[in-house]
């Protein structure tokens, strides 16, 4: 059985991670989720509202799993047998960051990292930027997963809209 992992903060989930996620559980027998907690930054939402927006999107999928896990990746591979990390890459400063993660886990665990190339539509869409948009009243629908949209309304609501 081959396993991978989706590692990332998703604060919040895009459709860019959804596209990347459901692509990546298309050629592995099961792929995890794994929600980065980490505790020494507060981000728009906890771990558990991240895997809950994450979960409600890939309902039905069943070789799926949405966890959370906080200390080094390479050692929920290596705990879990998991053979792949797979990743999206948006542009090639995306490529620069993530080849030396790619070569520690390599080092750490044995772990193999997969990029896969984002679909071009999503090629812009970050969480950092759609955070960003509706903070500052723009429109992110077609961005992030339906029920994510009124998450994010509430959230930065409930903030005043500063975050
Ligand atoms: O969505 P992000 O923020 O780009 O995801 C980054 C993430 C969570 C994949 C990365 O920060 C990570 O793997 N963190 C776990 C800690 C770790 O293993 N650090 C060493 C990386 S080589």
């Amino acid at each position: 059985m081959r396993k991978a992992v989706c590692p990332g903060s998703f604060d919040p989930p895009t459709l860019g991670h959804l596209d990347i996620i459901v692509r990546a559980a298309g050629l592995f027998d099961h792929l995890t989720v794994a929600v980065l907690v980490n505790e020494g930054k507060s981000g728009l939402f906890t771990a558990q509202e991240r895997m809950d927006m994450l979960s409600t999107a890939l309902a039905g999928r069943t070789n799926i799993t949405v966890e959370t896990f906080s200390g080094l990746l390479a050692d929920f591979c290596r705990v879990r047998d998991i053979d792949a990390i797979v990743k999206g890459l948006r542009v090639g400063a995306d490529f620069e960051y993530e080849l030396a993660m790619a070569q520690m886990n390599s080092h750490l665990a044995g772990v193999e990292s997969i990029f896969l190339p984002t679909a071009p539509q999503w090629s812009f869409v970050a969480s950092s930027l759609v955070k960003e948009v509706a903070r500052l009243g723009g429109d992110v629908a077609g961005l992030v997963p339906d029920g994510v949209i009124d998450r994010i309304g509430r959230r930065l609501a409930e903030r005043g809209r500063v975050e």
